[in-house]
């Protein structure tokens, strides 16, 4: 793998390399969430760019930019055992010089969901996922849907702002219990560990009863703030079903739902969220 740290070094490097490039953009703290979108990159193209750089514009003032877990060298090892192409590990201060002040943003499908709490979260989001695309020109990049109104809105600036990138979104890698995989899990004691898991639980007892025919959104929510209440250490911040086309909540469930969940656990907030989605014998949840 090639470690660069320069936006100079990472186009000279990009001007070198045929065929198609796909980018990973990462914040580092590699788990398996990041080598599925690494594998997901790897098919779709001929060279594999990922980038990692803990993005200070999309944490808010009291947030846990500084002690979101940094580790270069493990990082850089095992993206090398992923075979990724490049690793492009910029500082802050590589990619935003004292005199940065454009932003791009959201205003109305910024402002929903997790930015009802972060306010200025999705505006440093876009920001900076646009610069990188514009440094590593990719044909492809890869995203979690695990952050799903992340997922929607990068699709939604690409569209909006004719950015000649396919977004690919990969599923959700969960431990074996159902959590799913997220650097932030690490801030978990043992017990929060232990009843995070009712996140999953609860967007689980959704997906039953969606299999089961219920199509109704307050039933829905019933059920998932039920389940959640068995869990005393998750305080719930929102319970939402919204289309994915517009975040706006909606009263039944059809084949653009997504159902995103956000929960404080101690002082660490998870978010997860499912997708229906149309199959082949009706709507199906994708967990
Ligand atoms: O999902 C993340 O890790 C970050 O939000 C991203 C897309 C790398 C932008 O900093």
């Amino acid at each position: 793998v090639d470690l660069i740290d320069t936006k100079q070094g990472m186009r000279k490097w990009r001007q070198r390399v045929l065929g198609n490039v796909a980018l990973v953009p990462t914040m580092g703290d590699f788990h398996e969430g990041h080598f599925s979108l690494v594998r997901a990159a790897r098919e779709a193209a001929d060279t594999v760019v990922v980038s990692l750089f803990v993005n200070p514009t999309q944490f808010g003032p009291h947030e846990d930019y500084t002690r979101y877990p940094r580790d270069l060298d493990r990082d850089a090892a095992l993206a090398r055992a992923e075979g990724v192409d490049c690793l492009f590990a910029p500082a802050a201060a590589e990619m935003y010089p004292t005199d940065h002040e454009t932003y791009v943003y959201w205003p109305r499908l910024g402002s929903l969901l997790c930015g009802m709490t972060r306010p200025t979260h999705f505006r440093g989001v876009a920001t900076v996922v646009l610069k990188l695309f514009n440094i590593v020109r990719p044909h492809q990049a890869t995203f979690g849907r695990k952050d799903g109104q992340q997922v929607i809105l990068i699709q939604r600036m690409v569209e909006d702002l004719d950015l000649p990138v396919e977004v690919m979104i990969c599923p959700t890698v969960r431990d074996p219990d159902g959590l799913a995989v997220s650097s932030r899990n690490r801030y978990l004691s043992m017990s929060d560990r232990s009843q995070a898991v009712g996140l999953y639980f609860a967007l689980s007892a959704a997906k039953h009863a969606i299999e089961r025919g219920e199509r109704r959104s307050d039933r829905l929510k019933e059920i998932m703030e039920q389940t959640v209440a068995a869990y005393s250490a998750l305080s719930v911040e929102y319970v939402e079903i919204v289309a994915r086309g517009t975040l706006e909540a909606t009263d039944s469930i059809d084949e653009d739902t997504m159902i995103a969940v956000a929960v404080g656990v101690g002082s660490t907030r998870l978010i997860d969220n499912l997708w229906v989605v149309q199959g082949k014998k009706g709507l199906q949840v994708e967990l």
